[in-house]
């Protein structure tokens, strides 16, 4: 038989408002390579009612060239569109204030509707630690303050999110990580060099709020940053690295995300974040380590938990180089940085696995810049790339759609498969695209049909490409949770624009 056709998955939906992005992200410059010099001036303007110290920081950090790329292969502009070498990139003098504008009124609030949640078959091991001790033993997943709420951070919010995370059946679908992004700092240090909350927005300190994040089942995470000053200009841990890790454990804290503004003078960017690894190493609790430093590193493989592939996200879909799929195409291994890759191509793919994970950066699903259909793809792509799902929205106020995404068991089940293998591309066309993925289990794959035209369209995988030798497979459909039985040697779907159709795929 085969060229079963299904009805496309589009959830129809369509844009809301927009998350005001740019903020942080200063003018990518780097297309085309040799951003020299740091081209990124100042991000957002933002900020300041949010209370943020300005301070000049390296603003547009992440979108400047790349800082001080140290050894390795990995010398492309930002992006993928080419070579040059993308030197200096300290780019100093902008005033990324804040970056994301405030927002967030941090009035606690209860979260959506509450839900069973309903974890399938697939893995159970969830992004934390296993029995064995691994940390993200599956790509780690939680929720991050920066995309939607920037320098909005307070004790409130927090707790108001902890709570929804439980209510709306997220923790449940296996996010546990509630991250606070930068800006729970205050100004300084204390008199002994300490680091300490902002005393206004974090009033009960932050081993509180950690005991009550952990009362909830979930764990804590807290943002600092290898150079003197983080990206809004707050007290960053250089030189400061022991005695900062000491502190995070003392509060209980489980993850750190260690972001690349501010370089000291003088300073490496592989010895700073081997010292903090250390540090976080020897502090006698086990936290997860996020390295952010905009681009991949061999160094950061035995480092990191995770780390950042390129720039900083934004709510868009393909507005530019902080768009969706910029950000796809620089962690997916298509028109991919390494010379000579292809479709198929090992790419960065070949860094991931049990333990340590390419970051394409958190979700902006439920952020309101796309459509419903668009954030179903991001969903199912950052799930066939096993990347960390760190969703980035007001999960205290989501929408039915939204929450339909970031719970979606099956799709989850990808991302969080025990293998722990990176899909990739494997069609030759660059619009209407196969990606696969190995899962755990005997000729068992993942697949996505990903249509990335203004017009739906018909899209094809056949068993044999992605690894299937037997004449026929038992196909289920992860979004409408539908299984189509067994096919003959290929399937074809219709898939909506900018849509996906995702797919679990068993040989007979
Ligand atoms: C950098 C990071 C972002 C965010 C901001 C905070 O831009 O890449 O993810 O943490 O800093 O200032």
């Amino acid at each position: 038989m085969g060229g079963a056709t299904s009805g496309s998955t589009s959830t129809g939906g369509s844009a809301t408002g927009g998350a005001a992005t740019g903020g942080n992200s200063g003018t990518l410059q780097a297309l085309g390579g040799n951003a020299s010099g740091g081209t990124a001036t100042g991000g957002g303007s933002a900020g300041s009612a949010a209370g943020g110290a300005a301070g000049a920081s390296n603003g547009g950090n992440p979108a400047g060239g790349v800082p001080q790329a140290t050894g390795g292969a990995n010398t492309g502009g930002l992006s993928n569109r080419g070579g040059g070498a993308a030197t200096g990139g300290s780019a100093s003098g902008g005033t990324n204030s804040g970056g994301k504008p405030a927002g967030g009124s941090a009035t606690g609030g209860a979260g959506g509707a509450s839900s069973t949640g309903t974890a399938s078959g697939g893995s159970t091991v969830t992004g934390g630690t296993t029995e064995s001790g691994m940390l993200a033993a599956t790509p780690p997943m939680g929720w991050n303050s920066w995309n939607k709420f920037g320098g909005g951070v307070t004790d409130t919010l927090v707790r108001g999110i902890a709570d929804a995370m439980v209510s709306s059946g997220m923790q449940a679908a296996g996010y546990q990580y509630i991250n606070i992004d930068d800006m729970w700092q205050a100004s300084s240090r204390d008199s002994s060099g300490n680091i300490a909350p902002s005393a206004s927005k974090f009033p009960n300190g932050m081993k509180a709020l950690a005991d009550y994040v952990h009362g909830k089942g979930l764990k804590l995470g807290l943002y600092s940053d290898r150079g003197t000053k983080t990206c809004a200009g707050l007290p960053g841990s250089y030189s400061y690295e022991t005695k900062d890790a000491q502190t995070y454990a003392s509060w209980g804290v489980d993850y750190l995300k260690y972001d690349n503004c501010s370089p000291a003078a003088g300073s490496n960017i592989q010895t700073d974040y081997t010292n903090m690894g250390n540090a976080l190493k020897a502090a006698g609790r086990p936290i997860l380590f996020s390295i952010c430093a905009w681009w991949f590193y061999n160094w950061e493989t035995p480092l990191g938990q995770m780390w950042r592939t390129g720039t900083d996200i934004t709510d868009t879909w393909n507005t530019d180089s902080h768009s969706f799929i910029a950000l796809l195409n620089n962690n997916g291994g298509w028109s991919s940085r390494y010379s000579g890759a292809s479709y198929g191509s090992p790419g960065l793919a070949q860094y991931a696995g049990p333990g340590h994970w390419n970051d394409p950066d958190m979700l902006e699903v439920g952020n309101g810049g796309m459509t419903d259909t668009e954030y179903q793809s991001h969903f199912s792509l950052w799930a066939i790339m096993a990347a960390p799902l760190i969703a980035g929205n007001d999960v205290r106020s989501m929408t039915a759609a939204t929450k339909n995404i970031l719970t979606n068991a099956d799709v989850i089940a990808v991302d969080q498969d025990l293998l722990g293998i990176q899909g990739k591309p494997i069609s030759t066309s660059t619009t209407l695209e196969v990606w696969s993925k190995k899962l755990s289990g005997t000729q068992t794959y993942a697949v996505v049909l990903f249509n990335r035209t203004t017009a739906s369209a018909d899209i094809t995988v056949t068993w044999a490409s992605i690894g299937i030798t037997s004449a026929s497979a038992t196909a289920r459909d992860l979004w409408s949770h539908t299984d189509l039985g067994s096919i003959a040697t290929q399937y074809t779907a219709t898939v909506p624009s900018h849509g996906v159709v995702m797919l679990k795929v068993v040989g007979d």
